[in-house]
C-alpha cells in the first residue's frame, strides 16, 4: 500500500479528524487548531487533561504571530535565528488561540517545525495545527511512525512516515508572554544559543510559571520502574538484582540481561533516548537502571528528560 501523502493528512485535518505526523523534534499528533471538537478528540486519544495547552503549528512566522497579539522584539529575533526548528514561543494569545487550545490561558504556544514533511502539510492546511507529541499522556514521546502506531493504534486516523527524529526530544519552550524571558522546557537548542541570539539572558522557571505538562514530575516515563544511578554506584545496583536493563555509556556487563550503551555527545544522546527507553521497557526486566550523564550544561535537556523519567 502506498504511504499516505500529506495532502491526505490534511485532507483528514480540515474534516475534524486526527493525523501523526513527523518533526524534526517527537512525532506530533495534530488536530485543527481551530475547531473545539477536533482539539477535544485529540484531548480524548491523548488522555490529557482539558487544562493542559497544546502547542499550535504554523508553516511560517507570519502565519504564526497572527496567534499572538503581542510581538516583542525578542520574539521576532528567536523566530528570525530559529525557525523553522525545535522552538516554541509562548506568546499572548490573539482571538484566533480559543481556550479549548490553550486550557483557558491568555498566552499561546507556538512553533514552526523545520521537518520537510510538517512543512508540507501545514502548507497544504493553510492553518494551524494543534499538536502535543504522538503518544498517550505521561509515557515516552515517539520519535518514529511505528512508535506511534504501537501507542495510539487505531485512534489515529493517518501517520505520515518521515523517519526517525533527527533531535529526539522535545522542543526547547521560552516564555515571552510576560517581559523577561523564561525557559519552560529545555531542548535542543541551549541557552546559551538562545541568549546569545536575544542578546540577552534567560531566567529559570519559577513555580509562579504557568501550567504545562512537561513541568508535572512523571512524564516520558517508560512502564519499567526506572532509576538514574551515578556511575561509580551501576556496579552495585546491577549486583542487587535479578533481571535488569541498563542504559550506560560503558561497555556492555556480562552479568545484565539487556544492555543498551549511548553516545557522549548530548545531542546524539537526544536523538536515541526515547528509542532506547522503550527498547528497554520492552525487555521485560524489574528495572532500568540509567547511568546517568555528566552535570555540564550541554546535558540540561537529556537531565531534564531523564528525571522525570525515572524514579
Ligand atoms: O517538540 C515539540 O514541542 C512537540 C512537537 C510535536 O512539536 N510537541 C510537544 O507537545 O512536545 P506537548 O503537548 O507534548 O508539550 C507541549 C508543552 C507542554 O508542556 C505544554 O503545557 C506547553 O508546551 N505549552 C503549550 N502552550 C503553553 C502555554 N500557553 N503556556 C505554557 N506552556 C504551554
Ligand atoms: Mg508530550
Amino acid at each position: 500500500m502506498a504511504e499516505p501523502t500529506p495532502a491526505q493528512a490534511a485532507a483528514v485535518l480540515r474534516r475534524g479528524g486526527l493525523v501523526a505526523f513527523p518533526t524534526e523534534t517527537v512525532y506530533g499528533l495534530g488536530a485543527d487548531a481551530a475547531s473545539v471538537q477536533a482539539v477535544q478528540k485529540l484531548y480524548a486519544v491523548k488522555r490529557r487533561p482539558a487544562d493542559h495547552p497544546v502547542i499550535v503549528h504554523l508553516a511560517d512566522a507570519g502565519a504564526a504571530f497572527a496567534w499572538a497579539r503581542e510581538l516583542p522584539q525578542a520574539a521576532r529575533k528567536l523566530a528570525a535565528r530559529f525557525w523553522p526548528g525545535p522552538l516554541t514561543l509562548i506568546l499572548k494569545r490573539s482571538a484566533l488561540a480559543q481556550d479549548f487550545v490553550t486550557g483557558g490561558q491568555d498566552t499561546v504556544g507556538l512553533r514552526v517545525p523545520s521537518h520537510p514533511v510538517a512543512q508540507q502539510l501545514l502548507k497544504e492546511f493553510g492553518n494551524g495545527v494543534a499538536a502535543p507529541s504522538a503518544n498517550r499522556f505521561g509515557e515516552v514521546s515517539a520519535t518514529t511512525a511505528a512508535h506511534v502506531r504501537d501507542d495510539l493504534g487505531d485512534d489515529v486516523e493517518l501517520v505520515l512516515e518521515g523517519g526517525a527524529s533527527e533531535v529526539g526530544i522535545e522542543s526547547t519552550i521560552v516564555d515571552l508572554s510576560a517581559g523577561n524571558p523564561v525557559l519552560l522546557r529545555p531542548g535542543h537548542l541551549s541557552r546559551e544559543e538562545l541568549e546569545l541570539a536575544l542578546g540577552a539572558s534567560i531566567a529559570e522557571r519559577t513555580g509562579a510559571a504557568p501550567r504545562h505538562p512537561g513541568g508535572l514530575e512523571r512524564h516520558y516515563a517508560p512502564r519499567t520502574p526506572a532509576s538514574l544511578v551515578p556511575t561509580h554506584e551501576l556496579d552495585s545496583h546491577i549486583a542487587q538484582m535479578k533481571k535488569v536493563a541498563v542504559l550506560a555509556f560503558s561497555r556492555p556487563d556480562e552479568r545484565v540481561d539487556y544492555w543498551l550503551r549511548m553516545p557522549r555527545d548530548p545531542k546524539a544522546y537526544a536523538q536515541k533516548l526515547y528509542a532506547a527507553l522503550r527498547e528497554l521497557d520492552s525487555a521485560g526486566c524489574e528495572r532500568i537502571l540509567v547511568e546517568a550523564p555528566p552535570g555540564a550544561a550541554e546535558w540540561e535537556a537529556v537531565h531534564d528528560r531523564l528525571k522525570r523519567a525515572c524514579r
